[in-house]
């Protein structure tokens, strides 16, 4: 399917993860996509290079999402070597993982830098891009944490549930420009950041996810890169302002505990 080409995209996060699984997904449609990271240049220019090879292109931008100054230079950047842009998608994220007792304020500024004013501020410009082209649609990746507790990430969970607010009130303002905003919403997949967060738990939070997840299985990087691609595509074209789970159902199921106390 070549239903992207001619289009232009802007992943963040994409040298690694979701971020590069989404990059592959466009690019085989037929979208150039900027690659955005942060410290791994070489990654995402390996990542370039494959998208070659799938019918679209790529072209890293580095950026830090969470300063104001950087990306403004890398939105800049997109403008100039894209000449244009049709799809934004805000998937980078880093945070401190701790319980709430232990976070300090720099930890938040810096979850919320980028989580929030980041998302904020980068779709405005992205959104002044799209206008040029008639519209657009823009796909903000979230987490489980901003619907259910999950161990130290109070933070993020807390972030990202203002970054989904945003996106509604986003699909509510751009919507009369042909913009649509959307989120995608996922509980776990095996990538760098989920094996940094479990450390050695990490075989054994897989195992608890599967057996409380309905399908009985885990999503893949590709499994949310689908959702996020779908959203770009015009088989969403009247989608906008919701948040898509990939979940597989986790979210219906609550575990009965397993030693309820006595009622009286
Ligand atoms: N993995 C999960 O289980 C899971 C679950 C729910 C939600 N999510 C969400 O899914 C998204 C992708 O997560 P992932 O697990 O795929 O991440 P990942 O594999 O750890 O990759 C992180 C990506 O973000 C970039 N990055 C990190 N901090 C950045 C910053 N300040 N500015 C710009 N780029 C930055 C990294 O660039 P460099 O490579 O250059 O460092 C890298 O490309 C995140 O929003 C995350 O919260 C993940």
């Amino acid at each position: 399917m070549r239903d992207l080409d001619g289009r232009f995209a802007f992943i963040t996060g994409a040298s690694r993860g979701v971020g590069r699984s989404a990059a592959r997904k466009l690019a085989s449609r037929g979208a150039i996509v900027a690659i955005g990271y942060r410290r791994e240049r070489e990654a995402a220019e390996e990542v370039a290079r494959e998208l070659e090879t799938l019918g679209g292109g790529g072209v890293p931008i580095q950026l830090d999402v969470g300063d104001g100054e950087a990306r403004d230079r890398a939105f800049d950047e997109v403008e100039a070597k894209l000449g244009g842009l049709d799809i934004y998608v805000a998937n980078a994220a880093a945070t401190a993982f701790k319980p709430l007792l232990d976070i300090k304020p720099h930890h938040v500024e810096k979850t919320f830098a980028i989580t929030v004013s980041g998302f904020l501020f980068a779709v405005q410009r992205a959104a002044a891009l799209m206008e040029k082209r008639g519209g657009g649609a823009i796909v903000a990746v979230s987490g489980y944490d901003c619907v259910r507790t999950l161990p130290r990430h109070g933070v993020l969970g807390a972030a990202k549930a203002a970054m989904e607010m945003l996106a509604r009130q986003f699909a509510f303002e751009l919507g009369p420009r042909g913009i649509r905003v959307n989120c995608v919403n996922f509980v776990y997949a095996d990538t760098d950041s989920t094996r940094f967060y479990a450390g050695e738990g990490h075989d054994r939070m897989r195992e608890d996810v599967k057996e409380l997840t309905p399908l009985r299985s885990l999503a893949t990087a590709d499994d949310v890169a689908d959702a996020i691609s779908y959203l770009c595509s015009s088989g969403a074209g009247f989608v906008s302002g919701q948040t898509l789970m990939v979940d597989g159902a986790i979210l219906l199921t609550a575990p009965a505990p397993q030693h309820l106390p006595p009622i009286d």
